[in-house]
């Protein structure tokens, strides 16, 4: 029986699930309660925290470089939320350092979480509900878990006054709040933009800064030549689709991967690359920009030079996947005219 499947692999020329290096895993944590994901996420990333919306640093929202209160309308502002381009002011975000059952330190792990104030009914013609996510991140592993929002209504408001979002959320020592407040992913991959690293960074969410600093509140786990290659895989998600393109000695990956899907959200709410990378010399890298460019669109199987790579994850390097990768999935294709300028509705 061995030998059979052992032939018809080498007919094909095709690397199963088998042959990657993954850590431990499974895919069903996901799906999983929160309370129950977060009893599986305990050994790599102690407890959740207990997020104070009111409490955590609040990004502010800038037009022509004034500080602005309320809602100005969609990319009606100079540093919009990148995923639909919200100018709501409100959003904060918090991060805490890891933190065992018993209260130990965990100095490997670090967690975010973001209060995302958008409360638009106006967009759509649907009310969108203010959100509370959190990350949890090893950064020796690479292991990470996500939380997604749930319904926070019972917890969470928005300060009339100073048009922020307010409130404390359940911890797990809660467990029915907890589930109320929090979901899981499910079919959501969070990988589709925090596909680079577990945390996203734009202008937007790195407007929090820590106190008395200029670096921001959000982790940066990569963004440095010495940590262009850090470990990155999903607990409970061992079927999400982690790769990236992967160019040697392209000067756009010396500091960090790039998530391609990531950057077609950025520039449609005109984050170019161009105008910001690399940070103290943007437009530099414009060439190889453009390589990485041509490989996302004509795809890294038809580019040589370019491959499809999956992080470092437990015990496992980064490794160099080919179209039998077994995760593949839909997110992860090209939209060429993403990648285009957008025509500017401002100015
Ligand atoms: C369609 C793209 C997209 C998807 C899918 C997505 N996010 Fe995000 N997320 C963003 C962007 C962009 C930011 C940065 C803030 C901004 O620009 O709005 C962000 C920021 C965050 C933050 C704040 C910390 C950070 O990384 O900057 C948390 C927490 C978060 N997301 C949780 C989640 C969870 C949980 C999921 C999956 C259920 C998810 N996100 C899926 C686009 C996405
Ligand atoms: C000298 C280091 C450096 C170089 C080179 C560089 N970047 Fe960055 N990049 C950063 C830092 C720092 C950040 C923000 C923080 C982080 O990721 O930790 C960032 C963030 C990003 C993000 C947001 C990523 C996300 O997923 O949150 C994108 C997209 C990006 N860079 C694209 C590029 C492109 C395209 C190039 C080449 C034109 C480039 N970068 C070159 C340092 C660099």
């Amino acid at each position: 029986m061995k030998e059979l499947v052992f032939t018809a692999a080498l007919i094909t020329g095709s690397a199963t699930a088998a042959d990657l290096c993954m850590p431990e895993n499974n895919a069903e944590g996901v799906s999983l309660s929160p309370i129950e994901y977060a009893a599986m996420i305990e050994t790599h990333l102690g407890v959740p925290p207990v997020v104070d919306c009111g409490a955590s640093a609040e990004m502010p929202i800038y037009i022509d470089g004034e500080k602005t209160i309320g809602d100005p309308g969609l990319h009606q502002c100079d540093n919009p939320s990148l995923q639909v381009g919200d100018c709501m002011s409100g959003s904060s975000v918090a991060r805490y350092a890891g933190r065992s059952a018993d209260g130990t330190e965990r100095p490997d792990v670090v967690w975010a979480s973001f209060c995302r104030h958008d409360g638009r009914g106006d967009d759509w013609g649907i009310e969108i509900p203010n959100s509370v996510q959190m990350i949890g991140y090893n950064t020796l592993t690479g292991a990470t878990a996500f939380f997604e929002s749930g319904d926070n209504k019972p917890w969470v408001s928005a300060d009339p006054e100073t048009n922020r979002l307010v409130g404390r959320l359940p911890g797990i020592d809660d467990p029915k709040a907890f589930n109320h407040a929090y979901r899981t992913p499910g079919d959501v991959q969070c990988v589709a933009c925090h596909q680079a690293d577990p945390f996203v960074h734009n202008p937007f969410i790195d407007g929090a800064k820590r106190p008395g600093s200029n670096r921001p509140v959000v982790p940066q786990v990569a963004g440095r030549k010495s940590k262009s290659n850090t470990p990155y895989f999903v607990i409970g998600a061992s079927h999400w689709d982690m790769r990236t393109i992967h160019i040697e000695d392209n000067g756009c990956l010396q500091c960090h991967r790039i998530g391609m899907k990531t950057l077609e959200e950025f520039i449609g709410d005109h984050w170019h690359p161009n105008d910001h990378m690399p940070p103290r010399d943007p437009g530099s890298l414009a060439a190889d920009f453009e390589a990485l460019k041509r490989c996302w669109i004509d795809g890294p199987e038809k580019t040589p030079g370019c491959d499809w790579i999956i992080p470092p994850a437990g015990d496992c390097a980064s490794q160099v996947v080919d179209e039998a990768y077994p995760y593949a999935a839909r997110f992860n294709q090209p939209r060429a005219e993403l990648l285009e300028r957008p025509e500017r509705k401002l100015d």
